[in-house]
């Protein structure tokens, strides 16, 4: 289910996975604009794999940002730094998205590596606005209140800034209204004390959230979705609680959004919160199942099973992952390996798709492994053995040099060319060989399958054959496999036949080997086959 596509509105979105939005501080202090930096970190996780990349906290107005350092998309000017990263992104078959937000009365402080803390006005601070006068944290400056006539614009300001992340090419828009950032502040009782219009009942606190939501969707284009991410609770007594947020939900779904984003917490700094793996998976849940609207789920989710059970068993529609990709941002392609699910590689990275290449999953009791040059006596023998007719392919190598240079390239580039002993209880008992004739179709020869006679008649080159199927489809990434038995060797063409391969035609004359011209009938199999 985690590599299943989802449709939301008319995007198709690859996977399930999501790059949860990460602010990054690394703007030119003031200016708003994303840089190489953003390119490189949103890139490099389209790369890997994510369905949907979701830019970080970005402002709608310069006063909304949480730092000095963060991105907006205020002006045009950003709005065509933007248009070059979300080009990236969907060219590496991910949807772009951004998050909108305004950070109320968070906003100000320093980058967490230069202290977090408040910005002085001389460093280029300013002074946040908010709900209520009420700050974050006591001893921090109050923030001014806005006014009742203020909020429209507060709301236009999201509406024009997801103009822009239309016009710069974006799929998708999150608003940031989670946090103790401005939309929470707004929803949750310890932080708006109004007695208008916009505070008290929650309803009235609801009220400034929800014009945002509907402003935004009056003008991101009906074929886009829109996603609210929210704090499912305070995580402190008399705060904000899921009940609310499932309310909320329902009441976003209404405004035409299509998928809420469950996180948690930021409005005090008395929250505690439990942090065990999928601890906000719930929240997702009863938001799925109670305001019946699509959901993400994010939260210390690291493993791809983990990731898998949240989706197949209805949590969350989506996953989102923070950390855990800044720590690895090919996580997707790796989960969808360990998951045995198809996820289509970079062309660029396709060479090394392919996990430590040196031991092959025993099939039965057969094992497979690179030769070494400790193996070359052996090798040496088994080939030149007046017993030993090799199944794929005739007498080709058989000198001690060009086994050993066979040994040492099959060692130095394990992708393309192999050299491989067949193990059985860790004895050797036969060999086979491999080499990619299409890099770019993904097609390797299989050759020299030799069983010593010492081990016939117990399957073991039908379980060689399988192994070696497994191996380089499964973890060299190879899409066909083929080979051609000669001399209509009876033996060999049964075999191939008993281990899967699909018998393709004959070949008269087609092949000079040992200077004359031979028959083969062709075998191949290709990646499909294998999964049936
Ligand atoms: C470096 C960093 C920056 C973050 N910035 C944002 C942000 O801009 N917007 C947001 O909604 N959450 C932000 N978060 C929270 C993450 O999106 C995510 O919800 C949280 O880290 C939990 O997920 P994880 O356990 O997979 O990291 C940030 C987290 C990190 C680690």
């Amino acid at each position: 289910m985690l590599f299943s596509p989802l449709r939301l509105r008319e995007l198709e979105l690859r996977n399930r996975i999501v790059v949860s939005p990460m602010c990054q501080y690394s703007c030119v202090a003031g200016d708003g604009v994303p840089h190489d930096w953003h390119l490189v970190h949103l890139g490099a996780r389209a790369v890997g794999g994510a369905a949907l990349v979701l830019a970080e906290a970005t402002a709608v107005v310069p006063e909304g940002r949480i730092s000095p350092w963060d991105t907006g998309i205020w002006t045009d000017e950003q709005a065509a730094a933007w248009e070059r990263i979300a080009s990236f992104v969907r060219g590496q078959g991910a949807a772009a998205g951004i998050q909108l937000a305004h950070a109320g009365r968070k906003a100000s402080t320093r980058a967490p590596w230069r202290g977090r803390g408040r910005v002085a006005h001389e460093d280029g601070g300013w002074e946040p606005v908010a709900p209520s006068a009420v700050p974050f944290s006591d001893g921090d400056p109050a923030p001014r209140a806005l006014e009742a006539g203020e909020l429209p614009a507060v709301a236009s300001a999201f509406a024009a800034a997801a103009c822009r992340a239309d016009a710069a090419g974006f799929d998708v828009v999150e608003l940031h209204m989670a946090h103790g950032y401005l939309a929470h502040q707004f929803l949750s009782p310890l932080s708006n004390l109004r007695t208008d219009d916009y505070g008290g009942p929650r309803e009235n606190r609801m009220r400034l959230p929800l014009q945002i939501a509907r402003t935004v969707r009056d003008v991101w284009p009906e074929r886009k979705p829109l996603l609210v991410r929210v704090s499912a609770t305070d995580w402190v007594a008399d705060g904000w609680t899921l009940e609310d947020t499932v309310a909320f939900a329902g009441e976003l779904r209404g405004a035409g959004v299509d998928l809420v984003d469950c996180s948690s917490g930021g409005s005090s700094p008395a929250q505690e919160i439990p942090d065990s793996p999928g601890f906000q998976v719930p929240f997702a849940a009863a938001v799925r199942r109670e305001a019946a609207v699509p959901t993400g789920a994010v939260g210390l989710i690291a493993d791809a099973s983990h990731a898998e059970a949240i989706v197949a068993g209805g949590d969350a529609d989506l996953v989102l992952l923070a950390r855990e990709l800044l720590r690895d941002p090919h996580w997707p392609l790796r989960a969808a390996q360990e998951l045995g699910a198809e996820a289509p590689w970079p062309k660029q990275y396709e060479r090394g798709r392919a996990r430590a290449p040196l031991r092959v999953e025993p099939t039965g009791d057969v094992e497979l492994r690179r030769a070494t040059l400790d193996d070359l006596d052996f090798l040496v023998e088994l080939y030149n053995s007046d017993d030993v007719e090799p199944f794929l392919g005739g007498h080709s190598v058989r000198g001690y040099d060009e086994l050993r240079a066979d040994v040492e390239r099959s060692q130095a580039d394990p992708h393309l060319f192999g050299r491989l002993v067949i193990e059985v209880a860790g004895a050797r008992a036969g060999a086979i060989g491999y080499r990619c004739v299409s890099e770019r179709n993904r097609i390797a020869h299989l050759e020299a399958l030799a069983v010593h006679p010492s081990h016939r008649g117990r399957r073991r080159a039908d379980a060689a054959a399988r192994a070696i199927q497994r191996y380089l489809i499964v973890e060299l990434g190879y899409h066909r496999l083929e080979f051609a038995v000669y001399r209509f060797n009876r033996r060999a063409a049964a075999h191939a036949e008993r281990s899967g391969f699909v018998r393709e035609g004959v070949k008269r004359k087609a092949y000079l080997r040992h200077g004359e011209w031979q028959d083969a009938i062709e075998y191949g199999l290709v990646a499909d086959d294998l999964e049936r």
